[in-house]
């Protein structure tokens, strides 16, 4: 079923519709015959028939509408990437304001995948982002409380998974690492939770968990790791980062239980970042807490779980920066 074509089309209505797009894609509606279901074309859009096809495409109100996952990836490279790409030449805005035009494209990437049931090719259509993001950081001086402010707190998968990544890079300025390793942590931070894409609804907000629940969350680590490991295009220190997201530096954590350095830098600080989001984000079962407010608590009454010299680093680039 995994590989079954039908996997890689995603759901599109007339507003899916973009004027920009010069090289156009194909639109398919869904054909059920049986058990079989085949995705069949319906028509070839280009701007120039942008007016007709949106028409068309808004009164077959009954008729489902998808893109298959090579155009959409290909949307994103072709014509959002480009077009924040001139947006970015033609206004040159400041390091936060950048920051705001590439998030809702890292938030539509990641809920494309998370989401639908798009392959891990799909995360392909990420690769160019650190390209402007890391020098954004490198450069920039931005403040943790305005880049935490410009998140989004709504506790969805792919919101918590870009904020992480935003704040990653954020941890690698203050370390002071080179580009590579920024993009690695961006991704690495990124990726972290990809394994969530296999939870069944309603999962984390279960008041109580059973024993069959917490062996799925154990397990969300190792499967990510497994999955970006397979498409051989990403970085140990993304792997590791990944798989590592949960281990506490004192040992407690999961899924290995590692202990103090033998935990990657990179898994040392997407372990803060992760419960830091977590926190700040909104849940069924409690309001979003405060910045300063998760912090303090990370520091004064999770101790154990962190590495004490990552948060004195993070802590003293608020007085510093
Ligand atoms: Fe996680």
């Amino acid at each position: 079923m995994a590989d079954s074509i039908e996997h890689y089309f995603k759901p599109i209505t007339h507003t899916f519709l973009d004027k920009d797009w010069k090289e156009g894609f194909t639109v398919y509606y869904k054909s059920t015959d049986g058990s079989q279901v085949h995705y069949l074309v319906f028509a070839q859009y280009l701007p120039e028939d942008y007016s007709r096809l949106e028409k068309i495409m808004k009164e077959t109100d009954r008729q489902e509408f998808f893109i298959h996952e090579n155009d959409l990836i290909r949307y994103y490279r072709q014509c959002v990437l480009v077009r924040l790409r001139e947006q970015i030449q033609a206004k040159n805005p400041k390091p936060l304001e950048t920051i705001g035009l590439i998030y809702p494209i890292v938030r539509r990437i990641m809920g494309d995948y998370l989401e639908y049931d798009t392959s891990p090719r799909m995360l392909r259509a990420l690769d160019e982002l650190p390209d402007f993001l890391c020098p954004v950081f490198k450069h920039g001086n931005i403040p943790f409380p305005a880049l935490a402010g410009l998140t989004l707190k709504d506790g969805s998968i792919e919101t918590h998974c870009a904020n992480v990544g935003l704040y990653a890079l954020y941890y690698g300025r203050i370390l002071d690492v080179t580009e590579s390793e920024l993009r690695d942590l961006f991704l690495g931070g990124l990726f972290s939770d990809l394994g969530k894409k296999d939870f069944p609804p309603g999962l984390e907000s279960k008041s109580k968990l059973e024993q069959v629940d917490w062996s799925l969350i154990r397990k969300h680590p190792s499967s990510a790791k497994k999955m970006l490991n397979d498409m051989k295009c990403y970085s140990e220190n993304i792997l590791r980062m990944v798989v590592e997201h949960h281990e506490n530096f004192d040992g407690s954590g999961y899924p290995f239980g590692l202990e103090g350095d033998k935990i990657s830098l990179y898994g040392r600080i997407a372990r803060i970042l992760d419960v830091f989001d977590a926190m700040t984000c909104e849940r069924p079962f409690r309001p979003p807490v405060k910045t300063i407010e998760a912090l303090t608590q990370i520091k004064d009454s999770m101790e154990g779980h962190f590495d004490p010299r990552l948060l004195t680093a993070l802590f003293k680039s608020f007085t510093t920066s």
